[in-house]
């Protein structure tokens, strides 16, 4: 079993054999939710939490000199809030110069933040023009230098990226490269950047992946990242590939936000509704501190709670089309009303006869 070199880490390790026992792992793996920019903010992460959460969770990633600019620092503090009692993120951040890593990471730390993660994976050409994300995987030494800014600040630092940038066996050059930086936790999403999300994540790889861990750097844990849909389908591939310390699930929740549940069952719609209400309840509130935001934004969530049960597609396009909280909840109230009165029509009352 991995020993981490990391207090935080290994706590997160130690934490997740809590959960019930699994036949066939004799080593339960860490859980967590991958950062998604415009998904994973503090409300979004209250409401799987809700659901039953994963052990760990990353924020949005937020570029790392924006965290102490004065112009950008009120945009950041959005992205990098946590709600009191809201289990503590990992902050992701983005960028390629060690100084930026130096005062973002000490300004996180001042801020409660325990461990950061560095964004090696991003594919938007935005992100990479700017030398950030995936242009690391071109640039070995702007890497080797925001994680050793990073690290100015005592926090543990990890990092998250992919196998390659067009070719895939970059890796064998770039992982054992990032792991000779003395990490506590690489997190690789098992595709290139050349092939975005456009293809089958390669789990193919997986074992080398351990291979090169187990020899290089023994005390870092290693996370796989990639079509990973919900926690028994991680066990199942942790079975199969013994080695692999975490799990990380992205769009995995946008297909069930009980992903991370340890017992799989069906939810019943007024489960599945009450999350949405929730959403709803909290996007206020934090529209309330940081708005005004985009309501836009917040119907792409609709989707996720809003399927697989009769009316559903009718509910999801007029949900689509509101224009507020206001309304949203409003369409929820009649379906809901309307939803009890079709129940009651089909249900046949048995009373005793006297
Ligand atoms: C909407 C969206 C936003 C994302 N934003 C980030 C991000 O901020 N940081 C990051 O490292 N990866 C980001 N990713 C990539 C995911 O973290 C993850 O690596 C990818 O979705 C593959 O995992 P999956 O198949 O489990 O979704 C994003 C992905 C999506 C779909």
């Amino acid at each position: 079993m991995v020993q981490v070199n990391s207090a935080y880490w290994q706590n997160v390790v130690d934490e997740a054999q809590n959960h019930p026992a699994v036949a066939g792992l004799d080593k339960l793996p860490f859980f967590s939710m991958a950062p998604m920019e415009a998904v994973t903010d503090s409300v979004f992460r209250r409401v799987v939490a809700h659901a039953g959460g994963p052990d760990v969770y990353f924020t949005e990633f937020t570029n790392a000199r924006s965290i102490t600019h004065p112009k950008a620092k009120f945009s950041a503090q959005a992205r990098l809030h946590v709600e009191d009692g809201e289990k503590m993120p990992v902050a992701q951040i983005w960028g390629n110069r060690k100084i930026d890593f130096e005062t973002a990471t000490q300004d996180l730390k001042e801020h409660g933040y325990q461990a950061i993660d560095i964004n090696m994976g991003c594919p938007s050409g935005t992100i990479i023009k700017n030398g950030g994300g995936c242009d690391m995987i071109r640039h070995f030494d702007d890497a080797a230098a925001v994680i050793e800014g990073a690290k100015t600040s005592g926090l543990p630092i990890s990092a998250k990226t992919r196998l390659g940038f067009n070719e895939l066996d970059t890796f064998e050059t770039w992982i054992p490269f990032l792991l000779k930086q003395d990490i506590p936790l690489l997190t690789v999403h098992v595709r290139s950047r050349k092939e975005m999300s456009k293809v089958p994540a390669h789990y193919e790889y997986i074992d080398r992946l351990v291979q090169l861990r187990d020899e290089i750097a023994p005390h870092t844990l290693l996370q796989i990242n990639g079509d990973i849909k919900d926690r028994n389908d991680g066990l199942e591939l942790v079975r199969q590939h013994p080695g692999v310390d975490g799990i990380m699930i992205g769009r995995g929740i946008f297909e069930n936000p009980f992903a991370f549940e340890d017992h799989p069952r069906e939810h019943t719609l007024d489960e599945t509704l009450s999350l949405l209400r929730m959403q709803l309840d909290l996007y206020d509130t934090f529209n309330a501190q940081y708005g005004p935001l985009n309501f836009k934004k917040l119907r792409r969530f609709f989707k996720i709670y809003v399927r697989h049960f009769n009316y559903a597609s009718d509910l999801r396009i007029a949900l689509m089309e509101s224009k507020d909280t206001t309304e949203a909840r409003e369409l929820l109230d009649n379906f809901e009303k309307q939803w009890t009165a079709h129940n009651a029509a089909n249900t046949i009352a048995i009373t005793q006869e006297d």
